[in-house]
């Protein structure tokens, strides 16, 4: 089974970006431990923080993966462009967000990829992806 970690702007930086709220532990060090756990899924981790080239990402994995696990960060509330493209591929998409965003300011309550998601996972810090994981099991 192959499946894709996508991460949009910032988390380039977990670990060190605003730890309190995303934990000190780099992206790169908690997608081992999951390679780690989850041998026999085809797990590959792509991050970008630029918009056209997540679209670019969605487009590329979106007819050949089994699933795809999309934490599009700030583009989450802003991005028109990300939302649609999530909504033209058929790999199915599970959206993550390592806090929770409803519990942060008002811009953060909306999410241009919620409505074409198969659903959100959201609030777990990083174990938020291995939720997400395990929907595809
Ligand atoms: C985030 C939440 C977003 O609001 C924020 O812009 C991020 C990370 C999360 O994983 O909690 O960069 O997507």
């Amino acid at each position: 089974m192959k499946i894709a970690i996508i991460n949009g702007p910032n988390l380039n930086l977990l670990g060190t970006r605003e730890p309190e709220i995303y934990g000190s532990k780099s992206f790169q060090e908690y997608f081992s431990e999951l390679q780690f756990k989850y041998t026999d899924v085809e797990l590959s981790h792509y991050q970008s923080n630029v918009e056209g080239e997540l679209i670019n990402k969605l487009q590329e994995l979106g007819f050949s993966y089994d699933g795809i696990i999309l934490n599009a960060a700030a583009y989450t509330h802003t991005s028109v462009g990300i939302g649609d493209a999530v909504k033209a591929i058929e790999t199915p998409v599970v959206e993550v967000h390592i806090s929770n965003t409803f519990s942060r300011e008002e811009v953060r309550h909306q999410s241009y990829i919620s409505p074409n998601a198969v659903g959100v996972i959201m609030g777990f810090g990083l174990r938020s992806y291995d939720l997400a994981l395990q929907y595809f099991m």
